[in-house]
């Protein structure tokens, strides 16, 4: 039996990919924080799996992950742990660097000591692209990153290299561009626009207060891009990829869009610009080129932009209306 060492089970893509590869037959072990009230609600589906584990441990404590690894022996390790939200990153740069950035080296020195021979995904992002150098952004477009988060991108990205090249680890690095579910977190964009459309429809509130609505993102379905991590650690040699649709879409697309999945005619009438929400550097445009994923992964992403936001805003508005007063 395959073991899969997974960091953010506990997020959006950590637990659609325990998920992934409990039916894939392996045995996965997930890394959890403390916390005072737990924190399990993407995972309780699956929490009494007899194949999952949850161990305890932390991207800041160097010996947590290092004790773990040593004694899991997981052929696979998935480091998807981040402070992962753009705009909080501003807010606490110091601490989003590092999450997200020492954090990758803390997560590959402990592979290099405890489990030398597993294979390891670092989930890079297309935020690293940020003021675009090239439209549409491949795997050797030029990084300009617009966010302390995006800064610390880039050095998880170039150390994941790195260590491949120095110590001739299985190493890789998946630039994934954005990817949404029912299971976002409710401050990113798609998320918080589902939410408010649902409870607009439901009467729960009136108007949806946003940011740029001008912004432009490369958006697909999390479910497939966790196939693309799997089948990225699956090849003969570690290389990194661009994962994406090869489309771009607004904010305000996505706001119309999820209107009119509701029956909410004029999307103008319900919503308001709140500069609180822009942002002090923007990244304006993102779109990805996913021909090398194509090409050498056999990945292409199954739902398009019209249906991801049909089933972002349908999951909405039935768990809204479940808790309806
Ligand atoms: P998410 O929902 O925010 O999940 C982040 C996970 O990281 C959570 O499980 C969180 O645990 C954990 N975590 C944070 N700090 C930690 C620490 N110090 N030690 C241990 N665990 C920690 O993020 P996501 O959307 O699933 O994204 C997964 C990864 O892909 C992230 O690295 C993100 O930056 C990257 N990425 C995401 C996208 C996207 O569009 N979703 C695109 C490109 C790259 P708690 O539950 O305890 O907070
Ligand atoms: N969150 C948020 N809230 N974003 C808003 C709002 C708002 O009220 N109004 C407009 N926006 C715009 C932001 O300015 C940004 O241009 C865009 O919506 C998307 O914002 P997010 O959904 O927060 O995502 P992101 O693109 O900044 O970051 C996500 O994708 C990255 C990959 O490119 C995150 O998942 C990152 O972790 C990931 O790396």
């Amino acid at each position: 039996m395959k073991k899969a060492f997974i960091t953010g089970i506990t997020g959006q893509d950590g637990s659609y990919l325990a998920e992934s590869l409990l039916s894939k037959g392996y045995k996965v072990y997930g890394l959890t924080r403390r916390t005072s009230t737990q924190n399990f609600q993407r995972i309780e589906h699956i929490i009494h799996h007899e194949n999952l584990e949850l161990v305890s441990g932390d991207l800041l404590d160097q010996h947590s992950i290092t004790v773990a690894l040593k004694e899991i022996q997981p052929d696979e390790v998935y480091n998807l742990a981040a402070q992962s939200f753009v705009k909080t990153s501003w807010d606490q740069p110091v601490l989003t660097g590092e999450f997200t950035a020492i954090g990758v080296t803390r997560m590959l020195e402990a592979v290099r000591f405890a489990c030398p021979e597993a294979r390891f995904y670092q989930a890079s992002s297309s935020e690293m692209f940020g003021k675009v150098q090239e439209v549409p952004q491949t795997e050797n477009t030029p990084f300009y990153p617009r966010s302390p988060y995006g800064v610390a991108k880039v050095y998880g990205h170039w150390i994941t290299i790195n260590y491949r090249e120095s110590f001739n680890m299985f190493a890789v690095s998946g630039i994934l561009f954005n990817h949404e579910s029912p299971r976002r977190g409710l401050e990113f964009v798609t998320r918080k626009i589902a939410n408010a459309v649902a409870r607009i429809k439901l009467g729960k509130q009136q108007f949806v207060e946003l940011g740029n609505l001008e912004a432009k993102r490369d958006w697909g379905f999390a479910k497939d891009y966790v196939e693309a991590m799997w089948l990225m650690l699956q090849q003969d040699h570690a290389d990194d990829f661009v994962i994406a649709t090869g489309e771009t879409h607004s904010v305000g697309e996505f706001l119309e869009l999820s209107c009119q999945v509701a029956g909410i005619s004029d999307w103008r009438s319900v919503y308001r610009h709140n500069p609180k929400y822009d942002r002090p550097a923007e990244v304006d445009l993102l779109i990805g080129d996913p021909s090398k994923a194509k090409q050498k992964l056999g990945w292409e992403p199954s739902v398009t932009f019209a249906e991801l936001v049909k089933i972002m805003t349908e999951a909405e508005l039935i768990e809204e209306a479940k808790d309806r007063d």
